[in-house]
């Protein structure tokens, strides 16, 4: 079984979906799958111009020459696809959403009905169908910040003709599990383990459950006292940045 994970966080190795998401991918090799990870903000991805020439020109075909052609080979092995996105404005970042665009060149103009609902065949002979989920973390600390973003990838999923939906494991207030890894190691250590299992569990099971979904995102300090943490820590950096702004003229 193939996994294939996007990371969509400008930050790439540098940031917090990374290390939920590498904890992920520990959890499917263990399961015996084969795992990749791609940093979209490494590739070379041009925006989709909307020109259609990839389904009326060129079928398959995109105008731009770039990194997709290839990235597009990797989603047609993978039996999982993660897309590992941060929160950014309630929804997927840039970087995210700039790949998932480009997929439009692997479908056809045709419109059926699937489910009920208008959509668009896939443009090539492949039939097989491969999985999508969800990884994300925030900055804030309620659950609910990830709804929109929950609410677009299932309809991702339910929209491009080879995928099918999985689910989503998520983590709010990613940045503190970094502040407790000293203080309470064994909860940090609990959430690492809950997206080990979730990985795991994806490639043996292929579902994740309620329970480790739970794990992943349990609450690690009150929301109040994560802002009063979070406040206190943001005014030193300021300080830090204009002293050595001062020092530098
Ligand atoms: C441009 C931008 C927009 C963001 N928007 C949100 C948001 O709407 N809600 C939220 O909870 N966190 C938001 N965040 C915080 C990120 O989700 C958080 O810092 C996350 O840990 C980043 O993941 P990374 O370290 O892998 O890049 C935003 C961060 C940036 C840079």
């Amino acid at each position: 079984m193939n996994i294939l994970a996007f990371n969509g966080s400008p930050r790439m190795k540098k940031g917090q979906t990374d290390i939920f998401l590498q904890h992920f991918m520990k959890g499917a090799k263990e399961a015996g799958a084969e795992t990749e990870t791609v940093y979209l903000a490494k590739q070379n991805i041009k925006y989709c111009s909307g020109c259609f020439n990839c389904w009326f020109v060129h079928p398959g075909k995109c105008i731009h020459n770039d990194d997709m052609p290839e990235i597009r080979t990797k989603i047609r092995k993978a039996d999982i696809v993660v897309l590992a996105s941060p929160i950014y404005i309630d929804g997927l970042t840039a970087q995210t959403k700039t790949m998932l665009d480009r997929l439009i060149a692997g479908g056809s103009p045709f419109i059926e009905s699937r489910d009920g609902h208008s959509r668009h065949p896939s443009g090539g002979k492949e039939l097989k169908k491969r999985k999508l989920l969800l990884l994300s973390t925030c900055g804030f600390g309620e659950l609910d910040n990830f709804g929109p973003m929950i609410h677009h990838a299932k309809a991702i999923a339910n929209n491009l003709a080879t995928f099918e939906w999985m689910g989503a494991i998520v983590r709010p207030m990613g940045g503190a599990v970094g502040m407790i890894q000293e203080e309470e190691p064994e909860k940090a250590n609990a959430i690492f383990e809950a997206f080990r299992q979730g990985g795991y569990d994806a490639v043996s099971k292929g579902t994740i459950s309620e329970e480790v979904q739970k794990a992943a995102s349990m609450p690690v300090m009150a929301i109040k006292e994560y802002a009063d943490r979070a406040n206190k820590m943001f005014t030193e950096m300021i300080k830090v940045k204009n002293n050595s702004k001062r020092k530098i003229q």
